[in-house]
């Protein structure tokens, strides 16, 4: 590989090759930007994104966004050849994997950590004799095939994981000759069914194809501002910025908003919330754990580390318990904190929102996400969710203040490198939109309605589970781990499909099964769940409602 000299990309910024060292500008910066320089833009905006104490030390952006650049280098990691990006790039190397650059000009070297570490030739040291920040070669590799060794067998051999579905009828599912009603889809509102958003769908791909191609910074269609201003409308907050998926924004931003600052980490916020602090930890953060919704132990945490960008990381709705964070507590930390509070409200959004006198149902009105839910605003909050739950879209957004999207327009990777959401995907988040508008509440009406049925049923059964606020996420777990698999047969036979909830989706002790409801599903399909589960109770030994840690008596 060869680097292009930073003189000629300077005058090229825009221009994209995997052989050129790239300079990520200043994007606020109007004289190095000539795009922003367009008087009709709104000055002051730029004068206020620039001020590096306008984040207060929340985040690391007031000095990222600083002209930085960017390698785009090939190294010894997935083979010699091989294109990476600096995210996967670095991802691998917090795991180990030493990468160093084929041919690289120190000259053009970035003064960050990491850079020095991954890209200057004959690799290793830092000026000063420092080390770099890379984990020694402690097979991680190996443990981490052995936690997921349940997994991998369920993989390999049972019917409810990794299935082919041939077939689908609603919310009934076909897997080779046996239909089974699907509680394991997270489409909650049922739009992937509906037949107003199918039948638009059409007349967006006539007129802008199947796909856009360009990476978001070349170009993005118009339906990307229309999806972006309606979503910012929907939440109330500032702005949002729209890329392909919830894993894109967590590697990519988690790391831009940490800076070689702190992050504190809530013990089950979701598998890929932890994997963009794993990269933000290969950049030189520091990532502190503290238990699952803990605020005390996350005050105590917050006292000890006073300085430097923090970053407090969670999950909105809990993907797997089906519980939500007591928000406006974590909120006032970060805000007396100076910390930024960044939540993954994936299974949230679309399915709670706003609270009013009117409301059909208590998960609120307009489906807009966990921070209007429990009335708080956006200050020091980025909220991130998805169009791919409720929305049945393949896109993700982050709600955030608009400076802050400007800056992620050249520091977040996915904006500049990934291909975008497909056609079909932007027409049905739009459309999708348009539908929540005109009767989103009453489909959760009837999400609410079916959820509570199911855990009335629980109860009156003595089956515990882990969801204590109705919302449409019902993990069940067993008392013996070892029975899921004869668990899962039994409603794979009885034509039931759920999410088999094996470690390490849910700590040991919660391994189990997790039902979702949909609106598309019926009451039948219900009334049938309520039965087959009964039958798991006397069947298997399952943890007492009312004592958890006692097993349910069967007689
Ligand atoms: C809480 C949470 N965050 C993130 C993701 C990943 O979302 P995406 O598919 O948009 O990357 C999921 C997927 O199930 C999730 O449940």
């Amino acid at each position: 590989m060869s680097c292009v000299p930073l003189r000629a990309c300077r005058d090229r910024p825009q221009l994209h090759s995997p052989c050129v060292l790239h300079e990520v500008w200043d994007p606020l910066d109007p004289r190095r930007n000539p795009a922003k320089s367009d008087p009709a833009l709104d000055r002051r905006d730029h004068r206020r994104s620039t001020d590096p104490t306008e984040l207060k030390g929340k985040c690391a952006v007031p000095l990222t966004c600083m002209p930085t650049y960017l390698p785009f280098n090939e190294g010894d990691i997935g083979g010699r050849g091989k294109q990476l990006n600096v995210t996967s790039l670095c991802s691998a190397r917090c795991h180990g994997v030493k990468a160093r650059a084929a041919q690289a000009d120190a000259s053009f070297m970035v003064p960050t950590s990491w850079s020095r570490a991954v890209a200057q030739p004959g690799a290793g040291d830092r000026p000063g004799g420092q080390k770099p920040l890379r984990r020694k070669d402690d097979q991680w590799l190996d443990r981490w095939l052995q936690t997921c060794a349940d997994l991998a067998r369920l993989q390999y051999s049972h019917p409810m994981v990794d299935a082919v579905i041939d077939e689908v009828d609603g919310r009934m599912i076909r897997v080779g000759d046996r239909w089974l009603a699907d509680f394991a889809s997270c489409n909650y509102l049922g739009l992937d069914l509906d037949s107003e958003i199918i039948g638009a769908v059409q007349g967006y791909l006539e007129r802008w194809g199947t796909h856009p191609s360009w990476s978001r910074l070349l170009g993005s269609p118009v339906l990307y501002r229309q999806l972006e201003e309606q979503l910012a409308e929907l939440l109330g907050s500032e702005d949002t910025l729209v890329l392909p998926t919830i894993t894109h924004i967590h590697m990519s931003v988690i790391p831009v908003l940490a800076g070689s600052g702190s992050i504190f980490l809530d013990g089950r916020a979701h598998k890929t919330v932890y994997d963009g602090c794993a990269i933000a930890r290969g950049h030189g953060a520091t990532v502190h754990r503290f238990r699952h919704g803990d605020s005390e132990e996350l005050g105590r945490l917050l006292e000890k580390r006073r300085t430097g960008p923090r970053v407090i990381c969670m999950d909105g709705i809990n993907s797997m318990t089906g519980n939500a964070p007591d928000l406006p507590e974590f909120a006032r930390l970060a805000r007396e904190h100076e910390a930024l509070l960044y939540v993954d409200d994936a299974h949230g959004f679309g399915m709670i929102g706003e609270r009013a006198s009117d409301e059909l149902c208590a998960y609120g009105n307009r489906g807009n996400g966990i921070v209007r839910h429990t009335g708080e605003t956006y200050e020091n909050i980025v909220l991130v969710a998805g169009l791919s739950k409720a929305y049945s879209s393949l896109a993700a957004f982050l709600a955030l203040p608009t400076h802050l999207k400007e800056i992620l327009k050249t520091a977040a990777p996915p904006y500049l490198y990934s291909g975008p959401s497909p056609v079909a995907s932007l027409a049905t988040a739009i459309e999708g939109l348009r539908v929540n508008a005109l009767r989103g509440d009453r489909l959760r009406h009837e999400v609410y309605r079916m959820t509570l049925r199911v855990l009335e049923a629980l109860k009156a059964r003595g089956i515990h589970t882990t969801n204590t606020s109705g919302y449409p996420i019902i993990e069940i777990p067993l008392a013996d781990p070892a029975d899921i698999d004869e668990v899962g047969l039994h409603l794979f036979e009885r034509g039931i499909y759920v999410t088999m909830a094996a470690y390490p989706l849910v700590p040991r002790h919660q391994v189990g099964f997790r039902i979702q409801l949909t609106a598309a599903n019926t009451d039948e399909q219900v009334e049938h769940l309520i039965e087959v589960l009964s039958e798991l109770s006397t069947r298997f030994q399952m943890p007492d409602r009312n004592n958890p840690l006692r097993l349910l008596n069967r007689s």
